[in-house]
């Protein structure tokens, strides 16, 4: 009903909405004033976490791009060798597991099929399993070792939004904690973002509040028949979340790509007006990547490309090869996808209305994939 919806025409624009509310309740209690981690409800002891050689991450459709971000941040801050895997396939190719494996399943519902089957196996094989979820008491959490909720609230809409970002916190949260529990070289680096974490649901609403041009380009999209979404590092994840969302909403047909693929392919299927979101990292911090990715944009540009360009404030490099540039806030390289997803939502329901497409149940698919 209209009430249920908050005076949001949509369950979806709610959700979106809720993000930085999100974000602020799946931090609570888990910071202390210091800037060190307490997560109690991880009952894997410390002296286990210590003795983990490997991480495998499973997971399904958008929970999937939250792990291929959390990939790099516990490769980063744990120096711990991370894989990520479609639930779907994990078990069918004998995966190399056992008691020293740590295994991250990350599901909105707790019940898809594909994830619990995945860990499952993974117990078989000795593996321990840290869920992350956002159903209290579902079915992936009661057969994991331990969970750390995501404290997204209840998520109506069937693509998924603020639980995504809640799952995205939950990674870094994961892989923040391992670092300090295992003493790495960035012990400093770890408590400078744990602060910044603290402060992100704010940006978070920075971004909600500058969405009135995003809304406006997206509705003139609206008879395209193809987004193409490019960016590299995390942002890679980010671009195949964005195209996946519009395929799901707007029924379009979109593709991500790591932008340093673009020659190897992609730059085939470039033509005159075609519209190419590009998600740009930081020129802070990974400046040799935002070079390339400038590159990138003056290549496709060159070839008649409509280029809606995500970046950070004060980012003036690429701002003369943008036909539209979206303006994120500065964050640390690797919490990057916590602000550069949330236009791309924004993008994909308001492109789906556009269309006439109900954006809260698009057709074919269901909130939740309870068979294999
Ligand atoms: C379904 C939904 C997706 C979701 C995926 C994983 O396919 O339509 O939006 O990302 O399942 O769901 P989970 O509940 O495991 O996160």
């Amino acid at each position: 009903s209209a009430a249920e919806k908050g005076g949001y025409a949509s369950f979806m624009l709610k959700e979106i909405a809720e993000q930085p509310k999100a974000i602020a309740d799946t931090l609570l209690g888990r910071i202390d004033g210091s800037g060190t981690l307490s997560l109690d409800e991880v009952r894997i002891p410390a002296e286990v976490l210590r003795e983990v050689d490997k991480v495998v991450v499973v997971a399904c459709g958008t929970a999937f791009h939250a792990g291929l971000i959390a990939k790099y941040a516990i490769e980063h801050w744990t120096r711990v060798p991370c894989e990520v895997e479609l639930a779907s396939e994990f078990r069918y190719r004998d995966p190399i597991l056992d008691q020293r494996s740590l295994v991250v399943a990350i599901s909105q519902s707790g019940e898809t099929m594909d994830t619990l089957m995945a860990l499952r196996h993974a117990r078989e094989q000795g593996a321990r399993v840290l869920a992350i979820c956002n159903t209290n008491g579902s079915t992936i959490p009661r057969e994991s070792d331990a969970v750390l909720y995501t404290h997204a609230g209840p998520e109506v809409a069937v693509a998924s939004t603020k639980a995504f970002l809640t799952q995205l916190v939950a990674c870094y949260l994961v892989a923040l904690y391992l670092g300090q529990v295992r003493g790495t070289k960035y012990g400093d680096e770890i408590r400078d973002v744990v602060r910044d974490l603290s402060r992100i649901s704010g940006a978070v609403e920075q971004v909600l509040e500058t969405m009135t041009p995003v809304r406006e380009l997206a509705r003139s999209l609206a008879h395209k028949n193809t987004v193409l979404f490019l960016g590299r590092h995390v942002g890679h994840p980010v671009a195949l979340e964005g195209a996946l969302k519009l395929k799901e909403l707007a029924y379009m047909h979109a593709e991500g790509f790591a932008a340093g693929e673009l020659k190897h392919g992609p730059i085939a299927l470039i033509e005159e007006d075609l519209p190419v979101v590009v998600v740009v990292p930081s020129p802070r911090g990974r400046s040799v990547l935002h070079d390339k990715i400038v590159s990138n944009i003056q290549e496709i540009r060159a070839r008649g490309a409509r280029t809606i360009v995500i970046a950070e404030e004060g980012d003036e490099a690429v701002a003369p090869y943008a036909d539209h540039l979206v303006r994120v806030p500065a964050t640390p390289t690797l919490l990057q996808p916590l602000v550069a997803t949330v236009p791309l939502q924004v993008f994909a329901c308001e492109l789906a209305t556009a269309r006439g497409n109900e954006v809260d149940q698009p057709r074919n698919l269901a909130k939740s994939v309870t068979v294999e």
